[in-house]
């Protein structure tokens, strides 16, 4: 069988046609190397805890975590929005709560995109409720046209515009979370 027959059934998932690549893989580790610098400098002293909201920010906070030269736990919390007509109602639910009291600590959230703002607005009101003494947010991407509930990013990777990405963690119908770069998705109905 030629080379070419064997590449037509199985295509690229990274060099997918649908994807209009934003970040390559190089722009995101030089960017993430920038956040952890500058979250190393303003903790300098402190043991922070980092809570990854999974899934989509599992790649994201690897990454970071590497490039955070600081004392340092980590835990992981999944949130899951409720059906699309009931988004705008903000209520969001925790399917996996952390492991421990967070009390007395200083919190940094990575998450992977702001689109609403409903689950992070959720999500930080709850940290500050449990007693936390800082709660602060990091997110990768922040689609700000989108936002309908304010919410405080102290750091962020990249702004984007009102279209869905993937890549990099971030999934389309749990897809492409796997791709070492961010795109858009040209035609999410191929
Ligand atoms: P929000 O509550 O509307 O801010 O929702 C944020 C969550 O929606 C993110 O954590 C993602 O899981 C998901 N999301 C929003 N926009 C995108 C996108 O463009 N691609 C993939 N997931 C997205
Ligand atoms: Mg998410």
């Amino acid at each position: 069988m030629s080379k070419t027959l064997t590449a037509q059934a199985h295509p690229s998932e990274f060099n997918n046609t649908n994807l209009e690549p934003l970040f390559s893989a190089e722009q995101i580790q030089a960017r993430v190397a920038e956040i952890g610098r500058e979250i190393a400098r303003d903790y300098a002293g402190r043991d922070p805890l980092l809570i990854g909201v999974l899934k989509g920010a599992c790649i994201f906070i690897s990454d970071l975590l590497r490039a955070t030269d600081l004392r340092l736990g980590v835990e992981f919390i999944a949130i899951s929005s409720y059906g699309a007509a009931m988004r705008t109602s903000g209520e969001v639910r925790i399917v996996k709560d952390l492991d421990v009291a967070i009390e007395g600590r200083d919190i940094i959230v990575v998450e992977d995109i702001i689109d609403t703002g409903l689950t992070l607005s959720y999500l930080l009101a709850n940290l500050h409720a449990r007693g936390a003494s800082s709660v602060k947010l990091v997110a990768l991407l922040d689609k700000h046209e989108r936002r309908e509930r304010e919410v405080p990013i102290d750091y962020v990777g990249f702004q984007i515009p009102d279209s869905f990405v993937v890549g990099y963690g971030l999934d389309y119908a749990e897809r492409y979370r796997n791709l070492p770069y961010i795109a858009v998705v040209k035609d999410p109905n191929a």
